[in-house]
């Protein structure tokens, strides 16, 4: 793996808008060294996407339990302290997972989960967002997960499709804002979230996180990153490999100039991924997803790669912003 070559931390510090001085006290740090803090807690840039850890199709229980639990246990023994979950991915199964193999939790470990979904009987995902149905899922996020405050809670917005959702936006962050006062919710994020859910978001309550699709092969939502960038607002990419729907992983690996990086560095293509997305804004928190041991110590050690401007300037050309997703 490619070691730390300063110019290009330079390079990362001022695309993620950082002033010199910064650059200069910083530039022996990998970017995956780097911690964010969020609310009372100091997070990891690399942390852990849990929906993988459900059965096919993100419902009902692992094909693999030991090892889904062995995947938990492992990343907190590398580090990794901030846990990517909901309520809707089982339904409840992951949730229980994650308390039956790291509860009592590690007192830095920051857990996020989201509500505005559900899961019907066949497993399609459906709309939840009214205000009973937003406190329904968290209490069960609390129950299942045995905490009496949830880290982070997004809002996820238009779950299962099907147009505008009736229940306007002010409502439903209303609610979190009130199992915030509760002290059941710690910070409030949103999720699947456009520039003008972000700007009325604001306009609401602070927003701690935006949670939305994002990668080197998929750069739609670069106004909304440029709109936390802005704010200050940590912004924590889905979708980070492209996806276990699409064979995201796979399509990174057929990707030339992400080939040519990777063999550059002794890294894989899925690292070369992630590490490109630690470029892009020092508030950027990865949830790479996997039910893999071997895969999630090969992402967690992405954070040890720092690409050199030539490599940021090859890889901005895989999908410059506005070309279609791969
Ligand atoms: N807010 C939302 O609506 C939303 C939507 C989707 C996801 N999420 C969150 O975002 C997280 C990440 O998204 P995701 O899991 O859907 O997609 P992802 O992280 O882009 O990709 C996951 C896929 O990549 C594979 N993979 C992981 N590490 C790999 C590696 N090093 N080499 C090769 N393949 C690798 C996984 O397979 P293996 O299991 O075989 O490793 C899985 O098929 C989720 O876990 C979830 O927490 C949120």
């Amino acid at each position: 793996m490619g070691l730390c070559v300063p110019g290009s931390f330079h390079l990362w510090l001022r695309a993620a808008g950082g002033p010199d001085s910064r650059a200069v006290t910083q530039q022996t740090a990998f970017p995956g060294d780097r911690t964010v803090s969020l609310g009372d807690k100091t997070v990891r840039r690399i942390g852990f996407g849990a929906m993988q850890l459900a059965g096919p199709g993100v419902f009902g229980p692992p094909k693999d339990p030991d090892t889904a639990r062995t995947v938990l246990r492992r990343a907190v023994e590398l580090g990794v302290n901030h846990i990517d979950t909901a309520q809707v991915y089982g339904p409840d199964v992951v949730n229980e997972l994650i308390a039956e193999v790291l509860h009592p939790y590690p007192e830095d470990l920051f857990i996020a989960t989201k509500v505005g979904g559900t899961r019907d009987e066949t497993g399609a995902w459906v709309r939840a967002s009214r205000p009973e149905q937003l406190r329904v899922t968290l209490e069960q996020d609390l129950r299942t997960l045995q905490l009496e405050r949830i880290d982070l809670v997004y809002m996820r917005l238009g779950v299962g499709g099907g147009g505008p959702d009736p229940v306007p936006l002010a409502e439903q962050l209303g609610t979190l804002t009130e199992l915030r006062d509760q002290g059941k919710v710690g910070l409030i994020g949103l999720s699947a979230a456009s520039v003008d859910d972000l700007t009325t978001a604001l306009q609401i309550t602070p927003i701690a996180a935006v949670q939305n699709p994002y990668g080197v092969g998929n750069r739609a939502d670069e106004p909304v990153l440029d709109l936390c960038r802005e704010h200050g607002i940590a912004y924590v990419p889905y979708y980070p490999l492209g996806s276990a729907f699409t064979g995201g992983p796979r399509a990174l690996a057929q990707e030339p100039v992400i080939a040519s990086v990777a063999a550059k560095h002794d890294a894989s293509a899925s690292q070369i991924a992630l590490a490109w997305l630690l470029a892009h804004y020092d508030r950027m928190l990865l949830i790479p997803g996997t039910s893999s041991v071997a895969h999630l110590e090969e992402n967690v050690a992405a954070g040890q790669i720092a690409l050199d401007d030539d490599d940021l300037a090859a890889l901005e050309k895989v999908r410059p912003p506005g070309a279609p997703p791969f």
